[in-house]
């Protein structure tokens, strides 16, 4: 399943600001603005938050991480059967913070698939980029790590690596949507991303701490549907 471009997906990470009570206050921002636009905004959040924010805002919830494993005996695990009972519309995979093997991606991929759960799969560079369209996720997304948390943009540094992932996903005539993360902390970074021919991007860090996170996200869901406005006319 996929939601209509542009989207948005907000990376609460660990941040204490986006812990429980700010996971609340931050996921408020984020079903405000949604709303108000109309632009897919989604959070991941942890684990631990998922049914509290779910069952409380009207926002697409996914987990920051999903294990390959199914019911039974995995103590510890977090399952894509537990994610779905939880309210989680999806969740990422093999993020640069959490990474997998491939077989284990493959497996979370299919564990969400069997769920009716979206996966957003991540890569760090355009030939994981490929390697992971083949399993068939939802999405792909492209952050390379090394530009995570410097507020310097994947889609402004590194455009290349962007529109490598793109075209050698499609070079195997795969129509999975792409998605760009790392160091976007502006509406004209998320604007580029979408000339770059994603469909929308992640964010953590300049949204987590922003003084005022509703005006940067109203901000940033405005360049972002005047940038995919663009492109489609
Ligand atoms: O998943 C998004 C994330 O890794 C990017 O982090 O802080 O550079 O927006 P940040």
């Amino acid at each position: 399943m996929v939601w209509s471009p542009p989207v948005v997906i907000l990376n609460f990470k660990t941040y204490r600001e986006a812990t429980g009570i700010g996971a609340e206050r931050l996921a408020y921002v984020a079903e405000t603005v949604s709303r108000e636009l109309g632009v897919n905004v989604a959070v991941a959040v942890q684990s631990t938050d998922v049914y509290r924010i779910s069952s409380r805002y009207e926002v697409i919830v996914l987990a920051q991480h999903v294990d390959h494993h199914r019911e039974g005996s995995w103590t510890g695990h977090v399952t894509a059967l537990a994610l779905r009972e939880a309210g989680a519309a999806g969740s990422l995979v093999n993020h640069s913070e959490r990474r997998l093997g491939i077989s284990e991606i493959a497996g979370a991929v299919e564990a969400l698939r069997e769920q009716g759960l979206v996966s957003v799969v991540c890569a760090d560079t355009p030939s994981v980029a490929k390697a992971v369209a083949a399993l068939g996720p939802d999405y792909v997304a492209i952050e390379p790590p090394e530009l995570i948390g410097t507020g310097i943009s994947v889609s402004k540094a590194k455009p290349e690596v962007v529109t490598e992932s793109i075209s050698t996903i499609r070079s195997l005539g795969l129509e999975v949507p792409v998605i760009c993360g790392a160091g976007i902390s502006s509406p004209e970074d998320v604007a580029r991303a979408i000339e770059l021919g994603t469909v929308g991007v992640l964010i953590s860090s300049a949204f987590v701490k922003a003084k005022d996170p509703q005006s940067f996200l109203t901000s940033v869901c405005e360049a972002a549907l005047n940038s995919f406005g663009r492109r489609r006319s």
